[in-house]
């Protein structure tokens, strides 16, 4: 396959890390990342959806290879995070998120129920998922986000 070809073939990245940021801050650090991850993103055709959650955040990126190896670059040297793994990498047939989307504690009345849930979970440990697991999670997100806007809508 060509360089050209190969960096034309969406990709997809999951990855898991912990946050590194003091509880006092989380919110206006999250907004900060919203704000700066809706520009890049869109001016580099990634999409996605990030979970911030029990101290963690578990993302899916999907766009361009390069595109995406860049920013998943530029996010692991952000001392905001720590202990990236990934979950799972490589080309994907379809866009699984229409947009580049976050579902984080008040962010929105959807987002509060959705993390309601997770915490009647046992225990939220992203880094023990599989690549399966941790798509089926942030589908079902993004279906009750999806969902929550339609009602909002109507
Ligand atoms: C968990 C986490 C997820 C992030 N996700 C993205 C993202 O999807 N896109 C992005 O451009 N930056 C993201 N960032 C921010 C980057 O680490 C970095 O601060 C930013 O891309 C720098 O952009 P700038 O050079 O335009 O200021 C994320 C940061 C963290 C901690």
């Amino acid at each position: 396959m060509s360089a050209i070809s190969s960096s034309r073939t969406l990709h997809r990245l999951i990855y898991s890390s912990r946050q590194n940021i003091h509880a006092a801050d989380l919110d206006h650090e999250v907004g900060s990342i919203v704000r700066v991850s809706i520009r890049n993103n869109r001016a580099a055709s990634i999409t996605g959806l990030l979970l911030v959650h029990a101290g963690w955040f578990l993302q899916a990126l999907e766009g361009p290879a390069e595109q995406v190896m860049t920013t998943y670059r530029r996010i692991l040297g952000d001392p905001r995070n720590a202990e990236a793994r990934i979950l799972g990498a490589g080309p994907a047939q379809d866009r699984e998120f229409a947009d580049w989307n976050m579902c984080a504690r008040r962010m929105s009345d959807a987002d509060d129920a959705i993390l309601d849930t997770l915490e009647r979970r046992e225990l939220f440990a992203p880094h023990t998922l599989s690549a399966a697991s941790a798509m089926r999670l942030l589908k079902s997100v993004r279906g009750v986000q999806e969902r929550t806007q339609l009602s909002a809508s109507r």
